[in-house]
């Protein structure tokens, strides 16, 4: 299952009459296990991408299609059941419920999928989960008592935790220091390798781009490719 964008053009306006192409005319393809780091100056259009590429926002022309099937026009209800069962984000700021156990928060996206065999297995999953991402014995942990690297693996397990197709991360480790990045950025690519989920990393710290299959700089609304694709010379 593959998601795409083609020929995506997002168009904003620049507040005096003006309008800029955020992204222009953009061609890509997310496959199972893939793995694709983003990075780009802030204001570039990266969390913009995101937004289109995981069904929060629309292109302003060009279509988001799974599967080649196009999604545009769908009504935004379909669109959320696509989203919640198939695309999961993770943010620079972990986005956890606050004072829901650890437990609680990773079982959420169960919720939402209306799998009634899931949501009966909540608790083992969320459980099973969380000792994916080294958390295991933290369950009952509320957020306000758990690192940033914790909260940040609560969200990875929370991201996880019903087998999405597509993982979108937004700065993922923006607000974590060096060496607890490194870790989540290992731990987030292990992750969604082993589920065989597609993932976008989004990231301003070159460094951490190229853990990925491939790697793009966002410039002027084109991708454009960080590293030269080896040559079969
Ligand atoms: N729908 C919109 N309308 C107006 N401006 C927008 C809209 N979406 C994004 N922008 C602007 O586009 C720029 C790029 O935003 P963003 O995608 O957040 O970039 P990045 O994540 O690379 O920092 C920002 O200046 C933002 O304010
Ligand atoms: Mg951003």
């Amino acid at each position: 299952m593959t998601l795409s964008l083609r020929g995506v053009t997002k168009t904003i306006p620049l507040g005096d009459g003006r309008h800029v192409d955020l992204i222009r005319n953009l061609d890509f393809d997310l496959g199972p296990g893939d793995s694709v780091s983003v990075v780009g100056r802030s204001g570039s259009g990266k969390s913009s991408l995101l937004n289109i590429l995981g069904l929060l926002d629309q292109p302003t022309s060009g279509s988001v299609e799974l599967d080649g099937q196009s999604l545009l026009g769908l009504p935004d209800r379909k669109l959320s059941t696509i989203r919640g069962r198939h695309i999961s984000f993770i943010f620079q700021q972990f986005h956890l419920l606050p004072r829901r156990t650890a437990l609680e928060n990773v079982w959420t996206p169960l919720a939402h999928i209306r799998d009634r065999e899931m949501w009966r297995q909540r608790r083992e999953l969320a459980a099973e989960a969380l000792a994916r991402v080294g958390l295991a014995g933290k369950e009952d942990a509320v957020p306000e008592t758990l690192s940033g690297g914790e909260q940040q693996r609560v969200a990875i397990a929370r991201a996880l935790v019903h087998r999405p197709r597509y993982v979108l991360a937004d700065e993922p480790t923006g607000a974590l220091d060096g060496e607890t990045a490194q870790n989540i950025m290992d731990l987030l690519l292990d992750a969604t390798r082993s589920q065989r989920a597609g993932l976008v990393l989004v990231t301003h710290d070159i460094q951490y781009a190229t853990v990925t299959d491939r790697q793009f700089k966002l410039d002027e609304g084109k991708l454009v490719p960080l590293v030269a694709e080896r040559s079969s010379r």
